[in-house]
């Protein structure tokens, strides 16, 4: 530069010398030559502005206007952009660019020791994907899915249709992504975070008037006692073959070309007719179960007061063999079966994980729009049924048309039944991780609340009855839902509340909910329990909601008996004095199928007071079997291991296939049924021994 610029000098200094220079002088006239310009836009003379002369360009024919150059308004942010914009990319560019995006993510070397970082940066990724061209979203996901080894199949778990893909990504575009949301999915479905801490809950507003002190007095006991049914995870499987492989390598066995992989061509273990271990429900030991109950339960001619179903009617098929259709068959010919075969009294129904298309999935009303009403068609489906059958008034059916299959139903005898869609808290349920940090993006639980607080004001007692419950061993649903659901319940319990009823599991359990969310925990600050009643019938493998996740839970579960129960309840203040449950032992059905004489043989299992309450003192045979009584039990287990044993037996209905526990596994036990909800599970009790199956 400086080189040019020296030789530039240079020229200059021989120009000048080149011409004749006349050395004069000349001094300019004071008012402007106002004849160079044609026209101006001011007084070109006046000394107090500039002249400004108009310009008119010969090259384009524009004349300048005076704001261009006029000093008391120079224009600023011109709107023509000098430089064009790329054009917009078609959506395959875009998807193309996404995918080298993920690639890069996925090796940076900026993520190493941060697999959360990483993965809530692909989230970042899958929520442009999602918005901008959400046609690409399952794409995405099974590119995602593969870099990652997320599932042997990524094609078919995270696809369209049948997949989970659509879903993600409405959920992605949707989510805060490198918040709460995002880290929860990375944690849950991913396994690349650690889990986000429970929140702090804000109850300042949640009640509209504080619990009432002192509650108000007990119902008297009537003495008059009513029978009502509890069934559960009835989980029929149409597609039941009888002969194929009972115990296949993995999935639901019982089914056609579902081999054990070490005897493809020879069935090791041929399916009997009225089911095995590791299989679903046939409708042969459906119907047993079904002529079993009103023979053995006294009720042949006047039927129950009522029956409760705690939810999953649906088989557990692989998520590419289920459909809208099969969700809807299995509706119909269930309730039918529980109208033909149970008598008169109303059954009352919630919905279970599996009887949702793709299954655990549910939206919330958040959502807006189409997406929001994207399930209504099963709300719909059910809340017909259960018009059709004339169990629900018709109050109570437009009730779950509207608000996810959910309703209340006010008996003439004053007991309030409250049904509720557990799926808004499970952990399954990809819709729940929107929103996060509000633990009730749903409005489930303001419906529930505003429930209990009219019935708490008409003095009416409450029955809550879900389908996946809310404590344990704290495995199965959110931390932040079932935080909340635990102060609801201490906020109305025990004077509203009276009992709550959960399925899902398949094994017989019970939950205590404590006063001071269970900071101490005694007989008198138990307030109120859920009897947790997993399965009617036998069942297992969660292989098709878990089968994304990591860890224990993949392996396929089952190994239970069938059975269901039958509870005794005052009449007046719907409390159980009693509870009898019967079963089906399954390890003997292989030997009903030479012959068709008899069928599976139901039979009296337990009586619940009779085998936990004999060492209780001083509860007499009027007092109900409450959380109080329930916690007394509990601590007859402290004292006594062996009743921890029998629970155990029992919690797997007496199956042959149940495993001892011992050691930490009766703390543990115990721990859970004093949990009754996530948090409490996570902070007081050890991990690993909720389930009986293995
Ligand atoms: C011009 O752009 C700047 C920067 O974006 C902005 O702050 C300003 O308000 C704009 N002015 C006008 C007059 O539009
Ligand atoms: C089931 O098959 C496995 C091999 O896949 C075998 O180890 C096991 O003993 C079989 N169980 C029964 C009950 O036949
Ligand atoms: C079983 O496998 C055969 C051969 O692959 C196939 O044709 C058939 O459709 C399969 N049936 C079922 C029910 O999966
Ligand atoms: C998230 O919460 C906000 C505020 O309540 C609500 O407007 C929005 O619809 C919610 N979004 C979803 C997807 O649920
Ligand atoms: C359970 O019943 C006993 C005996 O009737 C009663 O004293 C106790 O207060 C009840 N507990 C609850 C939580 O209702
Ligand atoms: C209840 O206790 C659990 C476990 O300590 C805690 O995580 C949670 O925040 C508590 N909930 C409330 C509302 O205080």
């Amino acid at each position: 530069m400086l080189a040019t610029h020296i030789y530039f000098l240079v020229a200059l200094t021989r120009i000048a010398s080149s011409v004749n220079i006349q050395p004069s002088t000349f001094t300019a006239p004071g008012t402007f030559p106002t004849s160079v310009f044609s026209k101006y836009y001011n007084n070109p003379t006046a000394t107090s502005a500039q002249p400004q002369p108009v310009v008119s360009d010969p090259a384009t024919h524009e004349i300048y206007p005076l704001a261009l150059t006029d000093p008391n308004t120079i224009p600023i942010n011109n709107t023509v952009d000098p430089h064009p914009l790329p054009p917009a990319a078609s959506s395959a560019k875009i998807f193309e660019a996404a995918i080298a995006q993920l690639k890069s993510i996925s090796e940076s070397p900026i993520f190493s020791g941060d697999t959360c970082g990483r993965c809530q940066a692909i989230l970042e990724v899958a929520k442009f994907v999602s918005l901008s061209t959400p046609s690409n979203g399952p794409a995405f996901f099974i590119q995602f899915c593969n870099t990652f080894k997320l599932s042997s199949n990524c094609n078919v778990a995270y696809g369209q249709f049948s997949g989970i893909g659509s879903v993600l990504t409405q959920v992605v575009a949707n989510a805060d992504v490198g918040g709460y949301d995002g880290q929860a999915l990375c944690q849950n479905f991913f396994s690349m975070c650690p889990a986000p801490p429970t929140l702090p809950l804000d109850l300042s507003s949640w009640f509209s008037k504080p619990k009432p002190n002192p509650l108000p007095a007990p119902t008297k006991c009537s003495g008059n006692r009513l029978n009502v049914l509890h069934l559960s995870d009835l989980h029929l499987d149409p597609r039941y073959l009888t002969g194929a492989e009972a115990n296949c390598t993995s999935g639901l066995c019982c089914r056609k070309n579902n081999t054990n992989t070490q005897s493809p061509n020879i069935v090791l273990s041929p399916a009997p007719r009225y089911g095995a271990y590791r299989c679903d429900t046939p409708l042969s030991l459906a119907l047993a179960a079904l002529q079993a109950i009103p023979a053995l339960t006294g009720t042949k001619d006047n039927g129950f007061a009522w029956t409760i179903y705690t939810g999953d009617l649906v088989s557990h098929d692989p998520d590419n063999q289920l459909s809208r259709d099969y969700v809807e068959y299995t509706e119909t010919i269930v309730f039918d079966l529980f109208k033909k075969m149970l008598g008169s009294g109303p059954v009352y129904a919630a919905l279970g994980n599996h009887d949702s298309y793709n299954q655990a999935q549910d939206a919330p009303h958040s959502l807006g729009g189409a997406l929001a009403q994207q399930f209504s068609w099963n709300y719909d489906h059910v809340a017909g049924l259960w018009k059709h059958e004339n169990w629900l008034p018709q109050a109570a059916v437009a009730l779950a048309r509207a608000h996810y299959a959910a309703y209340m139903v006010k008996r003439v005898d004053g007991l309030r039944i409250i049904t509720l869609n557990t799926d808004m808290w499970y952990r399954a349920n990809y819709f729940n991780y929107l929103n996060m940090t509000n633990p009730d993006n749903s409005g489930m639980l303001r419906f529930l609340t505003d429930e209990l607080e009219d019935a708490e004001d008409a003095g009416d007692k409450v029955w809550i009855i879900g389908h996946v419950l809310t404590g344990w061993d704290g495995t199965n649903p959110l931390k932040n839902p079932t935080n909340l659901f635990y102060q609801i319940v201490d906020r109305f319990s025990p004077h509203v509340v009276a009992n709550i009823f959960f399925g899902h599991t398949h094994e017989d359990q019970i939950n205590i909910f404590y006063s001071n969310n269970a900071t101490t925990m005694s007989a008198d600050t138990a307030g109120a329990v859920s009897w947790v009643r997993y399965s009617t019938f036998f069942l297992k493998c969660l292989f098709s909601e878990l089968y994304i996740q990591m860890g224990p839970s993949i392996t396929p579960l089952t190994n239970l008996n069938s059975g269901f129960r039958v509870y005794e309840v005052d009449s007046a203040t719907f409390e159980i004095m009693d509870a009898h449950t019967w079963r089906s032992d399954v390890n003997t059905f292989s030997s009903l199928d030479s012959q068709t004489a008899v069928g599976p043989t139901y039979g009296y299992e337990y009586n619940t007071r009779e085998t936990y309450g004999s060492s209780i003192s001083g509860w007499g045979v009027d007092d109900p079997l409450n959380a109080t009584w329930w916690h007394r039990v509990t601590e007859a287990m402290e004292a006594d291991s062996s009743l921890v044993t029998t629970f155990n037996t029992l919690q797997g209905k007496s199956s042959v296939r149940t495993k001892p526990c011992t050691g930490d596994c009766i703390t543990a036990k115990i721990c859970y049924m004093r949990s009754g909800s996530v948090p409490i599970a996570m902070q007081n009790c050890k991990q690993g021994f909720g389930s009986v199956q293995s």
